[in-house]
């Protein structure tokens, strides 16, 4: 049996909730993390106020000192959080009032169905600005490592099967450019987030002449003409979370291309691959073979990879077949929305400080460049230069390919003669084709592995990413 509270929310209700109740509505425990943002608007909101005649000079003044005050209790950790008052807005609100009679005009024409939807876009305005900044330490990460060995080659893969030889750089900036359109999605992401939603109230705004825009501005929900963007409609304001679902979904994919960095690392650093060593503070043993050096936080950032994901999930079933307006069913996005973006900071951090631990193993990465068979296409590339079409040409590399396997011979290990039973067109200089420098330098057009392409590509990114990473 829950007990009752002494607690009178409004003079609606004679008896206050259950304890059981209070523990299952309540949001505190969560969102009390927004209590920065909460109080910027509300100290906005209260100049506003001010500024159209609801507030005197001296209650604004009280207000501002009130908010001020709360906020550095919190800083403290010596703020009295109450869970009976269920979520930041109140908490912060009624600690106010009771210490301040003006308090009780701070919630004139707002609701704290607006205020949430304020509070979550200021508090992810920020997120994704330092996410982005983040995710510009991550890049310069892997440009630097691949700098650092941009001699070595590596067998680039399709169908985990070896294909062509590229340069490890080449292979590391796949994913920058990966990197760079989830920057792009968080840039669009903040673009929709930054509009203010204040003073749509509960549902239908306000009968008081309130000026959105000097809130809106107030808070720097400006274009960069420094215009206020402000909702449009007051039922979408409040019932609307596109916003966290954007940013959900390209963290959704921000952690799936993680996961497959990861892989790559992983696959990696097995004994069958012994491409690169992960330095020993990113590894783990193994508490029963004393041998083993486990890539944890590769796997890790790989299986996270679920979790953001079946954030995005839940936010989307939440808010599938929701009437108009706000419901509280809204409060369960708070979680999904902070969890995904905790967890994607963290990754890009821990993933941006492992990459300059890792060793390349120039043996064995030279050791399996070296199957001449990466070089097979170069083989029909040559022949489509003697004149023939390339349709033809595949078909007489794989009965080249097909006779060294007969006579079990590597590819370059065969004569021309051998060359010659499939077609005329092979002379004497096939055998350059086999010599690995001369293949990565006739590999420069924009994008190709070549040995010049490659280092202008990771000039390049040094040269754009200087401009947001010092030191
Ligand atoms: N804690 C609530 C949430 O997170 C704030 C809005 C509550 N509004 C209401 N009418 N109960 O969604």
């Amino acid at each position: 049996m829950s007990k009752r509270k002494p607690v009178s929310r409004s003079g609606r209700f004679a008896t206050g909730p259950g304890d059981d109740v209070v523990r299952y509505t309540e949001s505190i425990s969560f969102d009390r993390r927004l209590w920065w943002h909460d109080i910027q608007g509300s100290i906005a909101h209260a100049t506003m106020l001010q500024s159209i005649g609801v507030l005197n000079k001296k209650e604004l003044g009280a207000i501002k000192r009130g908010l001020k005050q709360i906020a550095g209790e919190i800083e403290d950790g010596t703020f009295p959080w109450k869970e009976e008052l269920e979520d930041v807005h109140m908490n912060i609100e009624g600690e106010l009032t009771r210490r301040i009679p003006a308090g009780a005009k701070l919630h004139t024409s707002r609701s704290r169905n607006d205020q949430i939807a304020l509070d979550s876009r200021m508090w992810l305005r920020d997120e994704i600005v330092d996410l982005i900044g983040e995710l510009r330490v991550l890049q310069l990460a892997l440009v630097e490592l691949g700098a650092k060995y941009s001699r070595e080659r590596i067998p680039g893969y399709t169908h985990l099967q070896r294909g062509q030889p590229v340069f490890f750089a080449h292979h590391l900036l796949a994913y920058v450019e990966m990197l760079e359109r989830d920057i792009g999605r968080l840039q669009d992401c903040f673009e929709r987030t930054n509009v203010c939603p204040l003073g749509s109230g509960a549902l239908a705004g306000t009968t008081l002449p309130i000026d959105r825009e000097m809130t809106a501005t107030l808070l720097g929900f400006v274009d960069e003409k420094g215009r206020a963007r402000i909702s449009q409609n007051s039922m979408d304001a409040v019932s609307d979370r596109d916003y966290m679902v954007e940013f959900c979904s390209t963290a959704g994919l921000l952690a799936v291309h993680f996961s497959r960095l990861a892989e790559d690392l992983i696959l990696w650093s097995s004994s069958e691959f012994a491409f690169i060593r992960i330095g020993d503070a990113y590894t783990t043993g193994s508490s029963l073979m004393p041998q083993k050096k486990n890539p944890d936080i590769a796997e890790l950032a790989r299986g996270k990879a679920g979790r953001v994901v079946g954030n995005l999930m839940s936010l989307l079933t939440l808010l599938k077949g929701l009437p108009m307006t706000y419901n509280r069913d809204l409060q369960e996005d708070k979680e999904r929305l902070f969890d995904t973006a905790d967890t994607v900071r963290r990754t890009t951090r821990l993933v941006a400080a492992m990459l300059p631990t890792i060793e390349v193993l120039s043996d064995s990465c030279a050791d399996a460049v070296s199957d001449p068979l990466l070089l097979a296409t170069d083989v029909a590339d040559y022949l489509v230069c003697k004149g023939m079409p390339f349709r033809e040409a595949h078909h007489v590399v794989g009965a080249v390919v097909a006779l060294a396997e007969k006579i079990e011979k590597e590819l370059h290990e065969l004569s021309l003669g051998d060359f010659r039973t499939t077609s005329g067109l092979f002379d004497q200089d096939v055998f350059d084709v086999f010599d690995l420098k001369k293949a990565s330098a006739s590999r420069n057009i924009t994008g190709a592995p070549g040995d010049r392409e490659v280092k202008r590509q990771l000039n390049r990114w040094r040269k754009a990413l200087g401009k947001f990473v010092s030191g």
